[in-house]
């Protein structure tokens, strides 16, 4: 727990936090003991939850509604944690347009452009620039095993997940040797309330594991150190040996356009989705 605190506190910030997996980090780095700032757009879900974690793990938790999506998001929270030394970044927020690609407004994919690559990709500039003058801290950025071939009817949102596992590896490579671990997380269907929401209730189809966000976070943070990438769970590390390694591309691709329309992904319009 102190070695926690010591490679990767006193703060951490944790975008996209009042449900989900954010909300797991949450409640996982808290019980660690490392201080909180909560970033979501609910501002009220974010004083409940800081107010339970402040009181039942004696941190200090800092609720900071905003949307990612707003282009002054980034500034916002350079502000707010310019008194603060954040040791761990951890980027979960996304939004997940689905659909038939030529059916959906451009407007809609340059705002999951934003939220999911244009913020993480500032905000891991900002903070890794300070951790690395410290030589210690860490990053976390959410992706998806959408993004380890091209999904249809998530095309792009597969594209953004694909962007921040290849950014969180890389940078795993060049910044280690300055003290900073980077992670990107590979999750595969995980049983959030949005997942639940966009799926109608989850995956009617074995072929898709899923698993609930508390086993993603451990595996996750089990990993942060140790691993550049981490797929949790056994199931969806077989499913990505298969889809990246053994399959042929077409064959992994057409796979994922069968399961999207298993799950209804395809027949859908508007933004929201399952995201795994
Ligand atoms: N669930 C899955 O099956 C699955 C599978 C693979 C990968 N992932 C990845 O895991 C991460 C979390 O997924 P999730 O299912 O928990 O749902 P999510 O919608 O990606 O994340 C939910 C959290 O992000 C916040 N959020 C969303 N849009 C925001 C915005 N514009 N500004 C500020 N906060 C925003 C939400 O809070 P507010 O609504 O209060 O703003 C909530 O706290 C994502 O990066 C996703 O790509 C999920």
């Amino acid at each position: 727990m102190q070695s926690f605190v010591t490679r990767y506190g006193p703060w951490a910030l944790v975008a996209g936090a009042s449900e989900g997996i954010g909300e797991q980090f949450a409640r996982q780095l808290a019980a660690r003991g490392l201080n909180l700032v909560l970033v979501a757009r609910r501002g009220e879900v974010l004083d409940e939850l800081a107010g339970e974690l402040a009181a039942t793990h004696a941190i200090e938790v800092r609720p900071l509604a905003l949307d990612l999506a707003d282009p002054t998001a980034t500034g916002q929270i350079v502000s707010a944690t310019a008194p603060l030394e954040v040791g761990l970044l951890v980027y979960n927020a996304s939004v997940s347009v689905i659909g038939s690609f030529v059916e959906q407004p451009l407007e809609a994919y340059l705002g999951e452009l934003a939220v999911n690559c244009t913020r993480p990709l500032e905000l891991s500039h900002h903070f890794a620039r300070a951790m690395a003058g410290r030589r210690r801290g860490g990053i976390v950025l959410m992706s998806s095993l959408a993004g380890t071939q091209g999904s249809p009817f998530i095309a792009h949102y597969g594209a953004t997940k694909a962007w921040n596992a290849v950014l969180a590896e890389g940078l795993w490579g060049e910044l280690r040797e300055r003290g900073v671990d980077v992670l990107g997380c590979r999750a595969g269907a995980t049983r959030t309330p949005k997942y639940l929401r966009d799926s109608g209730g989850g995956s009617r189809s074995a072929l898709v594991p899923e698993m609930e966000p508390a086993e993603v976070v451990k595996e996750a943070l089990a990993a942060l150190g140790r691993l550049p990438s981490v797929v949790p769970g056994r199931a969806n590390r077989l499913a990505a040996t298969l889809l990246q390694r053994l399959l042929p591309r077409r064959t992994a691709v057409a796979m994922m356009g069968r399961a999207s329309r298993s799950a209804g992904i395809g027949e859908k319009k508007g933004r929201g989705g399952p995201t795994g």
